[in-house]
Parts: C-alpha cells; structure tokens; sequence
C-alpha cells in the first residue's frame, strides 16, 4: 500500500465488480438510444475507461474538463471548463461520467452547460457519492459507492495531481493535505 494511504477503502476487486454493474444497467436502460459517455477530467479518466468495456452499445466517449478544485481539498466553488467536448450532443442520450460527487457544485454546473447543446437527455454516473457533502439539488442516476466523509485518492482521484494511478481507492492521511 501506497505510504501515504491511511486505508484502502474499496478494493481493486470491489471496484471492478461494481463497474461491470452498473455497465450492465447502463446496456439495459439505454439499450437502442444514442449514447455519449462524457467524461470529466481528470478524475474520471480510469473509471470511464473501464465502464466504456462494460457497456455492449454502439456509444460513442467524449472529455471535457471542469475545474473547481485547485491544490487544495476543499472546492474554490467556481467551476471553470479548460477544455469542452470535441462533438455535437444534439439528440444524444448523454451520460456524464465523474469520478465523484461531493458539493454537487461541478455537475450541477455541467448539467446546465451540457443542456444548451439539446441532448435528448443527460444522465449522471458517478464511482463515489458522498450524499452528506451536497449544497446542489444534483441527484447521480447511476453510482458505484456511497463514500465517508473523507479525501479520497485511487483509481483516478487525486490530490495535487498524485496517486491517480493506484488500482484501489483508499483514504488519504490528513496530514498530508493539512
Ligand atoms: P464538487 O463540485 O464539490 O461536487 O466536486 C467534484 C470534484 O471535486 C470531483 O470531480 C473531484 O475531482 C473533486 N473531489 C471531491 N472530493 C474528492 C475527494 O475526496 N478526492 C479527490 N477529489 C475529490
Ligand atoms: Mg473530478
């Protein structure tokens, strides 16, 4: 385990069974509909990565990245897009695919960004939850784990751009962003 990991939270394994999951409920709900898996960067890179191979639709995978979180572990409240997606979502069946939702903030955002492109639809999946942190009326349609109260990094999530590429997710020491 990494050394600045207090514990592992959600296991390499626990993670992998969840994607497929959710994978399958995302290939029965949108099963003829025209799909585009957008993905927030950075955070959700892994995780799309892996959720794309459990979805059997023809879909397409587009990126953008929204910004509120700067070094620190506590959200500036400002969001900011650095780079927009590349295609037309005009009658799209579009699913966001974060990493996590905490203040809600971003999506709530990108909810409203996303709707001036006339999806057919848009639709959150996010890994992790945290419910208790919400000051955004933002509900995920689909996700993997309801999260403590705590800064995680793993599988794609960072603090200050590092251990984005551990396969688990685990709870980072406080003294480390203290
Ligand atoms: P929100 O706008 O407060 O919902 O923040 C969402 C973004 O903050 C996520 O996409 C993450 O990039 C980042 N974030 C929130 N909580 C954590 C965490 O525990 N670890 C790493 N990044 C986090
Ligand atoms: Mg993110």
């Amino acid at each position: 385990m990494n050394k600045d990991i207090e514990s592992i939270l959600f296991t390499e394994a626990e993670i992998k069974a969840k994607v497929k999951e959710i994978g399958e409920q995302i290939t029965k709900d949108f099963a003829g509909k025209n799909v585009v898996l957008v993905g927030v960067l950075k955070g959700a890179f892994v995780f799309l990565s892996d959720l794309v191979r459990c979805i059997d639709l023809d879909c397409s995978v587009d990126f953008l990245t929204a910004s509120s979180y700067g070094k620190g572990a506590v959200s500036s409240g400002k969001v900011t897009i650095a780079k927009d997606v590349g295609g037309s979502l005009e009658g799209k069946d579009v699913i966001v695919v974060e990493d996590i939702l905490d203040s809600g903030v971003t999506m709530t955002f990108l909810k409203k960004y996303l709707a001036e492109r006339n999806p057919e639809s848009i639709s959150v999946c996010t890994l992790l939850d945290k419910p208790d942190r919400r000051i955004t009326d933002v509900k995920a349609d689909y996700f993997g784990f309801i999260s403590p109260n705590e800064f995680l990094v793993g599988y794609g999530l960072d603090y200050a751009e590092k251990y984005r590429n551990l396969p688990y997710i685990g709870i980072l020491k406080p003294e480390i962003y203290n």
